[in-house]
């Protein structure tokens, strides 16, 4: 979603530089317009991407402080006069904001009766307005509008008044060095360098130039300036925070010599599952170690049913977790989208487990589901990847991905990382509750052996791009799977749909025959994940309806199996593992295939239209 940030500092730096890279390091987040503002120089605001920004930045400039944005439209057309940041009328006090002011009308209504004039559609513009109207008031009422604490005063009043979400920076011309930030639902994260602070809604463009970092929570607000952060809350009550060291380095978000992230971080898989599986494995005992779970193990042991509440991408890992869970677990679990859990009622207990799924941490339907969970008197748990996140410090206990941070919209190592982190879950869970050491141990085995299988895969990428090549005509896919590569089919759809712009169906295969087969002819292919486990036979059958219909097929089958060759058109073959784990490798070549087919295609790859890494608003 949108990406603030924010810089003050007196070390000679050019804020108008440092902020612009800051912007071009947030712009996987998504956008469709940028601007910037620094006291000295004006602001420029502009529909598109930082790279217009730039050039329409007057060469002189400069400034030491400003805050910067990059919009992702929620209320208003995606136009120069709806970019951030927004001003008031008299041009003094700016704003960058994420999120949704969700009572604008009435206060801006308001606002235009007091006199105000507003230059934008967007529900932000009523924060600068508010902030000017109090600070008028202050000096009606004899306080000064300038120096002394009358600019957070007036700003602490205006977000007492509005509801909604946000992340914000404020900024006051007669103040230049003073920025405030505020977090209601939208992350805001600042950054302690020596003789300069910062703020934004991620650490990425803040890691350039220190790791020192605070998160700050709902209901809170930092004032920064060049030497010093103070942290309080909406009530003005003081707030104290350590400071966390990020260890990812700025390089870790860079492409690392291949031509898209997504790419970069396909390759990634073998070493993530490394790192997810890292100190967590005693494979001669058969036993996961979770160190995040370890308050909570315990009461773990009396949970009689676990939902699984996520978004997209995670959803399907999570549905992949549901059947490792219930087949070796012994645990009744349903996997719900975040967008739907918290709009039901669903039946909750003090003995229901309620877990997050989310790379960034951040999705704001996940996390809505998670709160509902937590007032409904559930165990809150996570599977998150970004440390800090909002869910992470949300749930009650978890257990983190280690997949470093994914900058490609389409998600790829963190799935990976997913499915790692649900199996060892799996084994954590099913050792409190009747499964052998033997099947831990032999699960723990099997785990281990995956990084090599999946590089194995990836060896194999001329073959699939080659492949992509082949079927980059098609306007049409349909996905199918069974059992649990029956999500896979799903996962590879999304895959497919999010870079190319083309239809992709998931199915389970055992459904096609109930509508989507109908769809079947000549030009429409089918990926069909046919792997040597328990649903072979059954595959092999469907895919037989498949080609009685023309319809092209390309499985994703097991090393060795010659058999497939003569039935489909094409093949791309994945090593043996244990079937629970099965979907960890016959992903890879579904997210190498749409990689490589969006990349014929001329596409953005890493930054898909309409799309958003983190999807912090509903
Ligand atoms: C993944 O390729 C998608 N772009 C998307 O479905 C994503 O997985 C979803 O928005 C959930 O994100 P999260 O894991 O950060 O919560």
């Amino acid at each position: 979603m949108c990406g603030i940030f924010a810089y003050t500092g007196k070390k000679g730096k050019d804020a108008g530089g440092v902020l612009l890279d800051g912007l071009l390091s947030l712009e996987y987040r998504g956008y469709d317009s940028a601007g910037i503002f620094v006291p000295e120089s004006g602001s420029v605001r502009t529909p598109g991407a930082v790279a217009e920004l730039r050039k329409k930045m007057p060469k002189d400039f400069k400034g030491k402080s400003g805050i910067a944005h990059l919009r992702w439209a929620t209320h208003g057309e995606p136009t120069e006069k709806n970019a951030h940041p927004h001003r008031s009328c008299d041009g003094e006090i700016w704003v960058v904001h994420n999120g949704i002011i969700e009572n604008f009308k009435e206060l801006k209504a308001k606002l235009v009766k007091a006199g105000h004039t507003f230059s934008s559609d967007t529900d932000t513009e009523v924060l600068t307005h508010l902030v000017e109207e109090h600070l008028k008031n202050q000096s009606a009422e004899g306080g000064s509008s300038s120096g002394g604490k009358g600019f957070e005063k007036a700003a602490l009043a205006a977000l007492n008044e509005v509801r909604g979400t946000y992340g914000i920076a404020l900024q006051y011309k007669k103040e230049p060095d003073r920025i405030i930030a505020a977090r209601m639902g939208s992350p805001i994260v600042l950054g302690l360098g020596d003789g300069e602070h910062f703020i934004a809604s991620d650490p990425t463009p803040i890691l350039p130039h220190t790791r020192k970092v605070v998160f700050l929570e709902d209901g809170e607000v930092a004032v920064i300036s060049p030497d010093e952060h103070r942290i309080f809350k909406l009530d003005s009550t003081k707030v104290k925070r350590d400071a966390t060291d990020i260890d990812w380095s700025a390089e870790a978000a860079q492409k690392g010599g291949y031509e898209h992230f997504m790419l970069k971080e396909i390759m990634e898989g073998p070493e993530v599952v490394e790192n997810t599986l890292r100190g967590r494995l005693i494979p001669e005992k058969g036993l996961a170690k979770l160190g995040g779970l370890e308050t909570v193990a315990k009461k773990l042991e009396t949970i009689e049913r676990i939902i699984v509440v996520a978004c997209g991408t995670a959803s399907y890992a999570s549905l992949v977790g549901e059947y490792m869970l219930e087949e070796y677990a012994g645990i009744p679990v349903e996997v719900e989208l975040g967008s739907e859990f918290r709009y039901r009622k669903s039946v909750i207990n003090e003995r229901t487990a309620v877990l997050a799924i989310s790379q960034s941490g951040e999705t704001a339907d996940t996390l809505e589901a998670l709160r509902e969970g937590k007032r409904r008197g559930a165990l809150t748990l996570g599977i998150v990847n970004a440390v800090g996140s909002t869910i992470a410090r949300e749930t009650d206990a978890g257990v983190y991905n280690h997949a470093g941070p994914e900058v490609s919209v389409a998600s790829t190592k963190a799935f990976l990382s997913q499915l790692t982190a649900l199996a060892l879950f799996t084994i954590f869970l099913g050792r409190q509750r009747g499964m052998t050491a033997a099947q831990g141990k032999e699960i723990a085995r099997a785990l281990k052996e995956l990084p090599k299988k999946i590089q194995a895969v990836l060896d194999t990428k001329e073959k699939i791009e080659k492949l992509a090549k082949k079927y980059a005509h098609s306007r049409d896919f349909l996905y199918i799977g069974r059992k649990y590569n029956y999500p896979i089919a799903y996962e590879g759809a999304i895959k497919l749909k999010e870079i190319s712009y083309i239809h992709a169906e998931g199915c389970g295969a055992g459904e096609m025959k109930h509508g989507p087969i109908a769809m079947i002819d000549e030009n429409f292919p089918t990926m069909a994940i046919a792997p040597k486990d328990s649903m072979y036979e059954k595959m092999i059958s469907n895919i037989h309806e498949i080609k009685a219909r023309k319809g092209p097929v390309i499985a994703v089958a097991t090393e060795g199996d010659k058999e497939i060759t003569k039935l489909v058109d094409d093949v791309m073959y994945v090593p043996e593992t244990l079937e629970m784990l099965s979907p960890i490798l016959n992903v890879v070549p579904l997210q190498l295939f749409a990689y490589y087919f969006a990349k014929e295609k001329g596409l953005n790859v890493d930054r898909p239209r309409n799309l958003a890494k983190s999807v912090t608003v509903e």
